[in-house]
């Protein structure tokens, strides 16, 4: 089959560039034809460490946050934040660390069952594929031009508990006019699931105007979120965010709301103000992937960076930093964004990350395609970020 043809070939180009000694945590460099956008990204993790545009004065700001000290996002200690990387081999949470192929609720049909890793809430769940997902391995640097750079990644079958070798590729594009585009496509070999996302970690004002997020703007197509359990575990349920917090059909502040959800009435009792996962489909569609033109945007009235984005994947993951800052173990900032001595604070900060529906492997009735990929059916991930001044 014309899929697997492409697995064998992406397994041969792994090949022939495998023998280059990179150093994992050295960023290289790409820079849009136009010079309107740099960024900095390594092979660990395929992560972006570092993304520069223009303000409205027309000088750059570095709005992703990260670690100037790259050994430190080697770090699997508490408070590992997943600074920019790609999170897989199934992104965000597993139920129980368990699922069925082919799928049922909760594990408990007549399927095979498998076991993942356990890594949150003191092992009774997954997080972003595991213990050693894939932010946390050296990817394979192919591929590296001024403006656009790719990795795979090679995730042998049994990893973390996972079914089937999988073999994932990004590639990274910065286009004129301040446009970012990432693509990401992998190939199993048996039968798993696979969902991936980026986790970048926003501030549109690299720090310099404010320290929170009141001045930061955003707008998402989305309708309604995926009810959770107390434990950002989604129920099966999904809910409308009319009359939320959650609701950012119109624009808002995104630092205005986040007190209205302090309750932890729409993220879990045991972990609020975080996240929201946000459904971009129309209702009851099943088989069109979502075509608005953003998907989501996001401003900040200070520094005039806005940011729009259009993806083919049907729901976002909202996280506002909640839990960035910790006593025991406080995160230096970037000297670009302020640090060392300033250290990253909570609810200063946006993760967006576009996936499918959370733990859709353990929810059969949510209204998506299916989340299991093989031999027959390769995964693909495509998102357009286009930065522009107010
Ligand atoms: C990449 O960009 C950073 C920031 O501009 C710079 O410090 C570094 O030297 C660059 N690396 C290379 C290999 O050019
Ligand atoms: C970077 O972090 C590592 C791990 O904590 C540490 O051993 C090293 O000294 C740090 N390097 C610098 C230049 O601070
Ligand atoms: C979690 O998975 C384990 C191992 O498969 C199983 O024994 C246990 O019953 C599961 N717990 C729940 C709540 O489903
Ligand atoms: C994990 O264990 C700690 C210490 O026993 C406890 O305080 C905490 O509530 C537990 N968390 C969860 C989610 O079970």
């Amino acid at each position: 089959m014309a899929s697997k043809a492409v697995f064998v070939l992406a397994a041969l180009v792994l090949n022939a560039y495998g023998a280059s000694a990179v150093d994992p945590l050295v960023s290289v460099n790409i820079t849009a034809p136009d010079g309107s956008a740099k960024a900095s990204i390594m092979p660990f993790g395929a992560t972006t460490t570092n993304f520069w545009v223009k303000d409205k004065d027309g000088n750059f700001r570095d709005i992703i946050l990260g670690f100037d000290n790259h050994s430190l996002y080697q770090s699997q200690a508490d408070g590992h934040p997943y600074f920019g990387p790609v999170v897989g081999r199934y992104a965000n949470r597993i139920r129980n660390g368990t699922f069925t192929i082919p799928i049922s609720k909760d594990a408990s049909g007549p399927g095979k069952k498998f076991q993942i890793v356990e890594n949150e809430n003191n092992g009774t769940d997954t997080l972003h594929g595991g213990l050693v997902g894939y932010d946390q391995r050296p990817w394979n640097l192919d591929a590296h031009t001024a403006n656009s750079v790719t990795f795979t990644l090679v995730d042998p079958n049994g990893d973390q508990g996972f079914p089937g070798t999988v073999v994932t590729t990004i590639t990274y594009t910065l286009e004129a006019k301040a446009t970012w585009k990432i693509s990401m496509v992998a190939f199993a070999d048996e039968l798993t699931p696979i969902m991936l996302s980026c986790h970048h970690y926003w501030n549109l004002e690299a720090y310099q105007e404010t320290q929170d997020l009141v001045g930061h703007f955003a707008q998402f197509e989305a309708s309604k979120y995926v009810g959770t359990n107390g434990l950002l575990i989604p129920t099966g349920e999904l809910l409308s965010v009319e009359g939320t917090p959650l609701d950012f059909r119109t624009a808002k502040s995104i630092g205005d709301a986040i007190p209205g959800t302090a309750e932890g009435q729409f993220c879990g009792t045991g972990s609020s103000n975080t996240a929201a996962a946000l459904d971009l489909t129309t209702a009851g569609s099943t088989t069109t992937p979502p075509s608005r033109s953003p998907s989501f945007s996001m401003w900040s009235v200070n520094s005039g960076i806005k940011l729009e984005v259009t993806t083919d994947q049907v729901a976002l993951q909202v996280y506002s930093c909640n839990g960035v800052d910790s006593p025991t173990l406080p995160i230096p900032r970037k000297v670009d964004q302020g640090g060392p001595e300033q250290v990253y604070t909570d609810h200063s900060c946006v993760v967006i990350e576009q996936e499918s529906y959370i733990d859709g492997i353990n929810n059969p009735e949510f209204p998506i395609r299916p989340q299991i990929f093989g031999p027959l059916r390769p995964y693909t991930w495509d998102s357009t970020y286009v930065f522009s001044i107010l």
